[in-house]
């Protein structure tokens, strides 16, 4: 059955160098239990079909809640697949994150109601956004071979081969129709961001003159930026190493380097060895501000997965403790602390509570609290389409809550560096503005909102940044 066998393997087209109302994007239906999980195609593992199901599967999780990390260690674990079938499913689910408004709006235009199961919609999600690339970006299949393995990959699932002629006429309508069906698709506010309407809303609000350039940025490719860690090596000495290595990159921070193209961390010279860790470049700002000395007692008081706490231990000989409410994170901390070479105190603990304290006051405290992460967008294109508006409002009350226990855990004259990876201010500035009134502590200088960009010189996420001095 040549259905069944396609031959074609994974092979992107070579780079060059360089109306009606579209459906809600938390989709109204019923999810519907879908074999997707324990459920491994009959297809080649190195087929794009193969690849369409596997990202197909993680969208079908995404609507029931689930973030794409988890949607997709759960699909290659299912489709026991390879490192290349790992890549290609990581790749196409990541486009369909960064195009789903967009894709849903032009399901919503060709078909007649909402696909089922979901799986079959995250199948046309995910061709579509192949056969739609982002302005600049050229295609990675020829149109053809996508039809076809969309196809292909409708036919090899049990629970919708039924619909592999739908899956054909909707794609070929794209083909035909594509301008005008933009042209339709484009007048709704998800389908021309690609964010849900509150989302866009809420940063117009916020941010007047910039907001369609925070959108924007949002949807780019993020950079691959290293942190040097300054015990093991300098930057100018690793900048060489990276060239002799043949991978090009720049210096946009004190520690920080930015690889013109990602690579696997398993290419990346030195990093088992723990002369570089991943990291974004605003990231990097925190424990220089924490103006650590040898010998305090710092607290990382949200700590996992360890990239500021290791950046802490690489700066001074701290004692650090660090703390995380979720054990199974927390692990990362001492995994990413093993391969640095460094340690430090590691508890699972609410930053809220004070029952796994032993009294003595900390001399700094980082709080790097939860938050809704809408300033780190473009690395996790799937979190506008997990959270909800109420969110905001929800992580803002835990973050204060949060800042006021660990406030009380500071000495007199000692710092606290307040972070999030929010661009909303009532999780940032207007919590920040709070806190200062309701204890009377000192503000210092520190960047404050950082919006996100990938300017040449300057290339970061959103983060916001607030320091504090407890009077003596
Ligand atoms: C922004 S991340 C921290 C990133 C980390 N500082 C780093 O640089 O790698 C926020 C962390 O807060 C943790 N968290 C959430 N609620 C918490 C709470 N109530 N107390 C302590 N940690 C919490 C989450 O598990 C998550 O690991």
């Amino acid at each position: 059955m040549t259905d069944k066998r396609p031959t074609l393997t994974l092979k992107p087209r070579p780079r060059p160098a360089s109306a009606k109302p579209a459906p809600r994007l938390r989709q109204s239906y019923e999810v519907k239990p879908v074999r997707q999980l324990g459920f491994r195609p009959d297809l080649p593992a190195d087929s794009l079909a193969f690849a369409l199901l596997g990202a197909a599967s993680c969208v079908a999780r995404l609507r029931e809640g689930v973030a794409l990390p988890q949607a997709l260690a759960g699909v290659f674990a299912a489709f026991e697949a390879t490192a290349q079938a790992r890549g290609a499913i990581q790749d196409i689910a990541y486009r369909a994150m960064r195009q789903l408004g967009r894709t849903d709006a032009l399901i919503g235009l060709m078909a007649s109601k909402a696909p089922e199961p979901p799986m079959l919609g995250g199948l046309l999600n995910c061709a579509l956004a192949l056969l739609d690339s982002p302005a600049g970006e050229p295609a990675p299949y020829e149109a053809f071979t996508v039809v076809d393995q969309a196809v292909r990959a409708a036919a090899a699932h049990p629970d919708f081969a039924h619909a592999k002629a739908m899956v054909n006429a909707v794609l070929r309508r794209f083909q035909r129709e594509r301008d005008s069906l933009l042209a339709s698709a484009l007048k709704q506010g998800p389908a021309q961001w690609n964010y849900p309407q509150w989302w866009i809303d809420a940063t117009r609000d916020a941010y007047p003159s910039d907001w369609k350039s925070i959108l924007t940025e949002g949807n780019a490719h993020p950079p691959m930026t290293l942190r040097v860690n300054r015990r093991k090596a300098g930057v100018a000495d690793y900048l060489a190493a990276l060239e002799n290595a043949g991978i090009a990159a720049a210096q946009v921070g004190p520690s920080a380097v930015r690889l013109k193209q990602a690579v696997n961390v398993a290419q990346v010279p030195g990093f088992h060895d723990g002369v570089v860790s991943v990291q974004d470049a605003g990231a990097q700002l925190a424990a220089p501000l924490l103006d650590l000395q040898d010998g305090m007692r710092v607290l990382d008081a949200c700590a996992a997965p360890g990239g500021k706490s290791g950046h802490i231990l690489e700066l001074a000989d701290v004692d650090l403790t660090a703390i995380d409410s979720d054990p199974e994170r927390l692990k990362r901390v001492a995994d990413n602390l093993g391969r640095l070479g460094l340690s430090a105190k590691l508890a699972a603990a609410g930053a809220q509570d004070q029952g796994w304290w032993d009294g003595q006051p900390f001399d700094r405290i980082l709080a790097d609290v939860p938050c809704t992460a809408s300033g780190i967008v473009r690395r996790h294109p799937d979190i506008r389409w997990l959270r909800r508006k109420s969110d905001t409002h929800q992580l803002a009350t835990l973050s204060a809550e949060i800042l006021d226990n660990l406030w009380q855990m500071l000495r007199p004259d000692g710092k606290l560096l307040f972070v999030t990876c929010s661009l909303w201010p009532q999780e940032s500035e207007a919590q920040a503005a709070a806190f200062a009134v309701r204890h009377g502590a000192i503000r210092l200088d520190a960047p404050g909102q950082l919006l996100p960009t990938s300017a040449a010189g300057q290339d970061h996420d959103g983060l916001f940044y607030a320091l504090f001095q407890k009077r003596a």
